[in-house]
């Protein structure tokens, strides 16, 4: 074993020569026993819990649960608190720090005595950051996820968190609802540990994990606080010891087949759209090629099965009540080609044996010859004002919108927006289309999740619900409406979307899966003369190095630098 290399051998306590009875002499003042440790596979607790993470609040004690079932396999559990990316409290947004984050996961990995990982995280970004990382470490490593939240609850109602947030805050702006009660939704919205419970980012991206093969089968929709998700912690400790014995590396699992059932599980889901900026990262640290088109193929052969918020009715308790994924993906399977059943999972068996037996139980799950909707929920744009694609999450937006031309109005910024979009000089009427610049990977920076563009007060006043809205942001998993999100280029980079004007008529066709300015090339070439790229957001430290190497969206917003495949050297532990 790896590990061994610091410690020696029990067998040749000796052998091992000066840096190794340092390093046991320093296990001695941990506490542990020779016999504890020595000969044993040291596993990793990467672990995201602090303070101030909602989502993970339960992870610090749950990381127990993980180590009791490391001791009982013979392993020997080290945990590592690592960055918290918290969504709600993290500025201008955690994708800023996912990188950040899956460099940790890589060189703690690389750089302790560790011989396999487990990555506890759920919260949005953190599960990309931690498959990333781990990924690129390339030791054995199983996923523990966090687990959505309880059901939201106001008056006799189920909330759904960022769902229900946007939609109540609307009403109150339209003042349809008073103070008062918003005070009582605020209590009501979320209500124990967890991450989301929409089918937002988190719960799209442990689905993810868990159908690529990287978390324990039925584990990722288990809700936080149910006692299955101790048991699930304590089987994942178990595992893991089994997965370093056998040496299945993220390699072996993350396979291109195993990216397509993952892409065809958040489409089938009806997931997040950063999952298919997430997914091409984690694919391009194993130089598995997996782009944007492979989205939209996948989507056209995959019916949403899931009928969980926000494409849907219910919350992702009742998912699991219904069954979980293991359920869900037995019905994918029924569509001859959607999935590879064979492929290698971190779970002694093939990817088969995740759903064999699964039935469903309740309505948040539908029979494949029952789908919500025929055609998977994302769909990838492209033309001249998208020239690297852009995204709709179309099942979330108004069907009236899918086709439509309308007059710009143009914010260069959020805080311009913010500001502005209530002032009616701006003139925006139910035809305008609403444009947002300056809010992608390197303008935002870090594509803050501003792309669900605020519709004005006097517009929601009249019944105006949604808007064609378009933007180099992305959006949180868990909003809706007629969005156009991830626009490659982005206007910061010197993409068309910089040389849209108030007036330019923007034509958006779902169905022809196109983004189109319809402004003279000879204009747009004139435009394009007279723009002066932008100075870097951020000119120090870790801001310069993202601004430096982060690639655009349809690449995966991952650094230059790390997107391959290639381990660097072990450290002699000497
Ligand atoms: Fe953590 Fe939504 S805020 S998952
Ligand atoms: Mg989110």
């Amino acid at each position: 074993m790896r590990s061994a290399a610091w410690f020696g051998s029990p067998d040749d306590v000796t052998g091992g020569g000066l840096r190794a009875f340092s390093h046991r002499s320093r296990m001695r003042q941990l506490g542990y026993l020779p016999e504890e440790h020595l000969g044993k596979p040291v596993i990793a607790i990467l672990n995201t819990w602090s303070d101030i993470n909602p989502c993970h609040m339960h992870l610090r004690e749950r990381a127990e649960q993980v180590k009791r079932g490391v001791w009982q396999a013979g392993g020997f559990p080290l945990e590592f608190p690592v960055a918290t990316l918290s969504e709600t409290f993290q500025k201008p947004t955690p994708m800023l720090y996912r990188n950040l984050l899956s460099m940790e996961t890589e060189e703690l990995l690389r750089s302790y005595p560790v011989d396999g990982a487990v990555l506890m995280g759920g919260c949005d970004k953190t599960i990309p950051a931690l498959l990333m990382g781990a990924a690129s470490a390339g030791l054995p490593a199983l996923v523990v996820p966090s687990g959505p939240m309880l059901r939201g609850h106001h008056r006799g109602k189920t909330l759904g968190s960022g769902t229900d947030l946007w939609a109540y805050w609307d009403e109150f702006r339209a003042g349809r609802i008073s103070e008062c009660e918003m005070s009582q939704v605020e209590c009501g919205l979320a209500r124990s540990p967890g991450h989301c419970m929409t089918m937002g980012t988190a719960s799209t991206m442990t689905a993810a994990a868990e159908a690529m093969g990287m978390a324990l089968p039925g584990s990722s929709a288990i809700p936080a606080v149910d006692s299955a998700h101790h048991r699930m912690a304590a089987a994942a400790g178990l595992r893991i010891v089994g997965l370093v014995e056998e040496d299945i590396t993220p390699a072996a699992v993350m396979t291109r087949e195993a990216f397509e059932d993952a892409a065809a599980t958040v489409l089938s889901l009806g997931g997040s759209t950063n999952a298919l900026i997430h997914l091409i990262a984690v694919a391009g640290r194993l130089g598995v090629p997996f782009s944007l088109e492979d989205f939209d193929a996948i989507g056209r052969r995959v019916p949403v099965l899931a009928d969980v918020r926000p494409v849907g009715a219910h919350l992702m308790e009742d998912f699991y009540y219904a069954g979980g994924l293991p359920s869900l993906l037995r019905q994918l399977n029924e569509i001859p080609g959607a999935l590879h059943p064979d492929r290698p999972t971190v779970a002694g068996h093939s990817f088969a044996g995740y759903f064999a037996d699964a039935e469903i139980h309740g309505p948040a799950i539908r029979r494949h010859d029952d789908a919500l909707y025929e055609e998977g929920g994302v769909t990838v744009l492209h033309g001249n004002l998208a020239p690297g694609g852009a995204v709709i999450k179309h099942l979330a937006a108004a069907p009236e919108l899918l086709r439509h031309t309308g007059p710009a109005v143009v914010f260069d910024s959020y805080t311009q927006l913010r500001e502005g979009i209530d002032d009616p000089a701006h003139a925006i009427t139910k035809d305008t289309v609403l444009v947002l610049r300056g809010a992608g990977p390197l303008g935002g920076p870090g594509m803050p999740e501003y792309g669900m563009l605020p519709i004005p007060a006097y517009l929601l006043e009249k019944g105006v619900t949604d808007l064609v809205r378009i933007s180099d942001a992305r959006m949180s998993g868990t909003s809706y409406g007629t969005c156009v999100l991830h626009i490659a280029p982005e206007s910061h980079a010197g993409g068309p979307l910089a040389l849209v004007r108030t007036g330019d008529l923007i034509t958006l066709d779902v169905q022809q899966r196109l983004l189109q300015l319809n402004v003279d090339p000879a204009e747009l070439a004139e435009r394009r003369l007279a723009w002066r790229p932008p100075e870097p957001v951020s000119t120090r430290g870790y801001g310069a190095l993202y601004s430096e190497h982060v690639t655009q969206a349809d690449q995966g917003c991952d650094f230059d630098f790390l997107a391959s495949p290639g381990l660097n050297p072990v450290p002699d532990p000497h």
